[in-house]
């Protein structure tokens, strides 16, 4: 059997974790939280990281950073994960779903202006597969509505756009180290806060909403309670982990990016006769190979493809379910435009199995199925579009 996903241990995390429990402090905010933290700075160029216990965390954190209010509206894709449309509705915010590009699967940015309406309180960017989304132009637009922007960067952490690493370009950033995604702690994420006026503000809200990590910096003589918050900030044993990831992240990345060029170079034909379509990368973005998928002609083609492949041992899946069309997301949010791509592409894409270790016996696999008989049609015939357009 392959799996879809195999976590990657560096063979370090244990002995930190002993470091980390010999060092007496378990709770948050110590030496690796420190450590894990000023390494995500200096790599990213963020003005404060912030350790959380999730990606979904972190947006929670920057819903109440940037005050969303009853009826605020935030503007994000459908094509992607729940947290990013539940953090702003946990604070009354509304989500406004616009489609997505059909190349790289992010949001469409010249759909974006026309969701904005006076109530419109920040785009959130979402860098499905680690490859970044227009970036300069969404900043572009934030910047003339007055609008701020949160970049979903779950799947983005050692990613780059034009030479900035995701997350550190909107005003805010937030990153994922769940178990599935390339640089781990099992549970985990961060908050990477860009605009320096909201640092101070951030650190409260990790805190239950008090000033205790001014006080244990020696800046105030007592903590209280001051603002709203949570309770956000890992202990040290998941930071002990994390860090023992953050120093190998280069080394995870780059083999990680070997099995997607594998992958990438085996697909090439599939690719030319018209068979599937394959990730694209538009230039100027550094990918971090979180994720290789396919995209076969149709949601019959692609159910028969995941069976076929799950019974021969390969464990291929589908990926999200188009937010717009989820009840909660019918519930809470709005839909702009008629999502033609969304709700295309949701149907059509496949996920490969994608982790450190994976050999070619997968791609063969594929490719034999793809050379037998019953699909010689062509993918791009069913929808017309190419992986340039
Ligand atoms: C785009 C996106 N946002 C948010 C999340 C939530 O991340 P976490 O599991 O760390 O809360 C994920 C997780 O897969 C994701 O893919």
């Amino acid at each position: 059997m392959i799996p879809f996903n195999k976590p990657h241990l560096t063979g370090k995390e244990l002995h930190y974790i002993a470091d980390a429990h010999q060092r007496g402090q378990l709770a948050g905010d110590g030496f690796y939280t420190k450590r894990s933290s000023e390494w995500l700075e200096q790599t990213t160029g963020a003005e404060k990281v912030l350790l959380a216990h999730s990606c979904t965390a972190a947006l929670e954190m920057t819903a109440m950073l940037v005050d969303i209010k009853p009826g605020d509206e935030v503007i994000m894709p459908s094509y992607t994960f729940v947290s990013t449309a539940n953090a702003f509705v946990l604070r009354g915010g509304v989500p406004v779903f616009v489609d997505i590009r059909a190349d790289t699967l992010n949001i469409d940015e010249t759909q974006i202006e026309a969701a904005i309406t006076p109530r419109t309180r920040a785009i959130v960017p979402v860098h499905y597969a680690g490859v970044a989304c227009e970036m300069d132009t969404i900043m572009e637009i934030a910047k003339r509505h007055n609008l701020l922007v949160i970049e979903d960067a779950a799947q983005g952490v050692m990613a780059t756009y034009k030479g900035r690493a995701l997350g550190s370009i909107g005003h805010l950033g937030a990153y994922s180290f769940h178990e599935t995604k390339n640089v781990i702690s099992g549970e985990g994420g961060a908050l990477l806060v860009n605009d320096p006026s909201l640092v101070a503000r951030a650190e409260i809200i990790r805190e239950k909403g008090t000033n205790r990590s001014q006080f244990f910096r020696g800046q105030v003589d007592k903590y209280t309670w001051i603002d709203v918050g949570s309770s956000y900030l890992p202990g040290e044993i998941i930071a002990a982990f994390l860090w023992a990831q953050l120093e190998e992240a280069q080394q995870i990345t780059a083999n990680g990016l070997a099995i997607w060029n594998d992958y990438h170079r085996a697909f090439e034909t599939l690719e030319a006769e018209g068979r599937s379509l394959r990730p694209f990368v538009p230039a100027g973005c550094e990918h971090n190979a979180h994720m290789y998928y396919l995209l076969l002609k149709d949601l019959a083609e692609r159910t028969a493809f995941i069976e076929t492949m799950n019974q021969q041992g390969i464990n291929c899946v589908f990926h999200y379910v188009p937010l717009h069309r989820s009840p909660a997301g019918v519930k809470y949010g709005r839909a702009v435009g008629d999502m033609r791509v969304t709700n295309d592409l949701a149907e059509r894409l496949v996920r490969l199995p994608m982790w450190i270790g994976l050999n070619s016996a997968c791609s063969q696999g594929i490719n034999e199925y793809f050379s037998r008989d019953h699909l010689n049609k062509s993918a791009h015939g069913a929808t017309n579009w190419s992986p340039s357009s």
